[in-house]
């Protein structure tokens, strides 16, 4: 049987993985598909790596919910993806980590118009903090890949190029930037006709790409004809992957609906994993396996 992982590295890619969460790991059966390293060869902490996590109050910190996360990698030897930094977490976690992996250095820098969010950050450091947190992270690990990640830069438009304009920018002033990652929140029907020629535009300003958050939601209930067009959307979203030499690996936010962010964020929006919330794979998991 052909399998995620498996199919990705014979395409070429580096991985093809998956995000979790620290709640999951005490559901037996869930642990054991994470653990499946020919479906899942790298993970991603939806949360516990978090600053909100690891400094709960101020000078307070925690790293024990994302060291679980880096062991249950560690004990299947897959890749870690460290998910998000912020000036305060950085250094800490990259030591426990160090070699192993890429980082979210930088996490939603952008309003949908391409202009920069109103965050704690820029609000009181404008860009600065961008390039501060890019060479912080590469002083405390000079292997790690350094990435910017954001939502809506699937297809082209005002968002992904202020993205471009950004690396090149970085580029252009010598700040370390290894990777632009793209979130790839999509809704069912609705991959944009731009993805794969987004993806090559990034990929041509010398960084890699990934896909660093796949999931596909609906409006609920799941019907037969939703199911499908899934299945095809996951499909032309992992073949713009594998024709995309620069574009290095593919993660799902979680494989099975059962914990999918999605519903608690989107009302009445759903089933937008390859597995179903009793870990049966849908459609959308054949779609993987076509694409690749
Ligand atoms: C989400 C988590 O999946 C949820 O559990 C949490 O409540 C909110 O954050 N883009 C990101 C992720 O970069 O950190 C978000 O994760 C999903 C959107």
């Amino acid at each position: 049987l052909a399998q995620l992982n498996t199919l990705a590295q014979k395409a070429g890619k580096l991985y093809f993985g998956t995000a979790t969460d620290n709640p999951e790991l005490s559901n037996t059966a869930y642990v054991a598909q994470l653990g499946n390293t020919s479906d899942f060869h790298q993970i991603t902490a939806a949360n516990s790596m978090k600053w909100d996590a690891t400094e709960p109050s101020r000078g307070t910190f925690t790293f024990s919910g994302g060291d679980a996360i880096v062991a249950q990698a560690q004990a299947h030897k897959q890749l870690i993806r460290g998910h998000n930094c912020s000036r305060h977490i950085a250094v800490p976690l990259l030591d426990i980590t160090k070699g192993r992996l890429s980082w979210d250095v930088i996490n939603e820098p952008f309003n949908d118009d391409g202009t920069f969010r109103d965050s704690v950050f820029f609000t009181t450091t404008g860009t600065a903090y961008i390039s501060t947190a890019l060479r912080a992270a590469r002083a405390a690990d000079p292997a790690a890949k350094l990435y910017i990640n954001d939502f809506n830069i699937e297809g082209t438009g005002a968002k992904s190029t202020a993205m471009a304009n950004l690396v090149k920018q970085l580029k252009a002033e010598n700040v370390p930037i290894d990777g632009i990652g793209v979130q790839t929140h999509l809704i069912v029907g609705q991959v944009p006709s731009t993805f794969q020629q987004n993806l090559q535009n990034f990929a041509n300003l010398g960084v890699e790409v990934a896909i660093t958050e796949l999931d596909i939601r609906m409006t609920l209930p799941a019907t037969t004809a939703l199911l499908t067009q899934q299945m095809k959307d996951y499909q032309t979203v992992i073949a713009a992957c594998k024709a995309v030499s620069g574009c290095v690996g593919v993660t799902l936010w979680d494989w099975t609906d059962k914990f999918s962010w999605v519903p608690g964020t989107f009302a009445g929006q759903g089933a937008a994993c390859p597995w179903d919330e009793n870990f049966v794979k849908k459609p959308a998991y054949q779609g993987i396996v076509n694409g690749w």
